[in-house]
């Protein structure tokens, strides 16, 4: 079960290569275009796409060499099919395609949130991480997957057994740090900026209401947060006040909603399901306030908390590996026909 696995990963604005053996990460490449973007607030899917296109061979030889194998070593070619942008999407597929083709490999179609949500078993090229023994019993789960796009929980019953619990209505967590971050001139991506601010606020001074707390679902929904949001800073500067002023108090009070909404529904799912263990993941969770508290709330109800390094948290090909190893295991491949899926649910 040692499978030499190339994991490629194009979804958004990460071009990102690995080379796995099994579990075990021999490499991880990660080109992000990010800095492309910053002057239009957001991530334009054209020029991802061109950069994926620009970056593609060159991250992939990096990922080969860094690796220490050579293609020929390779057995199966795993890529995201979808969520994502579809234009961005269809780089990394076609180079998969392609590779599969040329070299007669097995192909691995990987869904991108499937990738977040199973990063927790993630090992080192020397077999470290945070689930060494594959018997370890950690299923069932819930897992909390907080991304630019998404925000979800999960309950997992056992690999590539996925019910969907709850998921954001309009906008994802990701998305309104962002966006906030847009409001306040922080520049784009508003999320890391957003967070460290928020960790010189003070508690209390600045507060939103918790989105959906009554809402009696495990779903969420940032837009109304968003617009509070909008309103709030009006008045501030509408007031005369310098954002220097109160921007730090804002962005706690923003980041407190935030946390107490995500862990809100997972008190609320744990009360519902009978799990063994919360697995978290996605961009969101690099912010430590937001991670930490979800590990309290497992704790509290004496679950174990299965959260991957930062580096695995945000975007990369990694995640891919290890998901498209466990559908290999579980007989999920081969299928070249399959396209690109923008919309792909887990
Ligand atoms: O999982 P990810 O890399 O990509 C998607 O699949 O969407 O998540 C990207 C999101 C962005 O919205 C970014 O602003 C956010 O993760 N993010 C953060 C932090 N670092 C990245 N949000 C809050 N605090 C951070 N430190
Ligand atoms: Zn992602």
């Amino acid at each position: 079960m040692n499978y030499k696995i190339l994991a490629i990963e194009t979804s958004f604005d990460d071009t990102s290569v690995a080379v796995l053996q099994g579990r075990r990460v021999l490499s991880n490449v990660v080109y992000s275009s990010t800095d492309l973007h910053k002057k239009w607030g957001g991530v334009v899917p054209d020029i991802s796409r061109r950069a994926h296109m620009e970056n593609i061979k060159g991250v992939y030889n990096e990922a080969l060499s860094r690796s220490r194998l050579d293609i020929k070593d390779i057995e199966y070619i795993a890529v995201t099919y979808g969520p994502g942008l579809a234009i961005d999407l269809e780089v990394g597929l076609n180079f998969a395609k392609d590779l599969v083709k040329k070299y007669n490999k097995k192909f691995v179609p990987v869904n991108h949130m499937e990738g977040h949500l199973l990063s927790p078993f993630i090992l080192n090229s020397k077999g470290k991480g945070l689930i060494e023994d594959i018997d370890e019993e950690v299923f069932p789960a819930i897992g909390v997957l907080v991304s630019g796009n998404h925000t979800e929980l999960i309950f997992v019953k056992d690999f590539c057994e996925y019910e969907k619990l709850g998921e954001t209505l309009d906008d994802a967590a990701g998305e309104a740090f962002d966006k906030v971050g847009r409001m306040l001139d922080l520049g784009f991506p508003g999320g890391p900026v957003v967070s460290e601010f928020a960790k010189k606020g003070k508690r209390g001074n600045i507060e939103f209401s918790v989105p959906m707390k009554h809402s009696g679902d495990l779903n969420f929904s940032y837009s109304g947060l968003k617009t509070a949001c909008l309103y709030k800073i009006r008045e501030l500067r509408e007031e005369g006040k310098s954002d220097n002023d109160w921007v730090y108090d804002f962005c706690r009070g923003f980041v407190d909603a935030v946390s107490k909404s995500i862990i809100f529904k997972l008190d609320k799912a744990l009360q519902e399901r009978e799990v063994k263990s919360v697995f978290a993941g996605g961009g969101v969770l690099v912010n430590e306030y937001i991670s930490r508290s979800i590990g309290r709330k497992a704790k509290e109800f004496d679950k174990k908390y299965y959260l991957p390094p930062i580096k695995y948290r945000t975007d990369n090909a990694a995640m891919i590996g290890v998901a498209g190893y466990f559908n290999i295991l579980n007989g999920n491949f081969g299928d070249l026909q399959i396209d690109r899926e923008p919309r792909l649910e887990l």
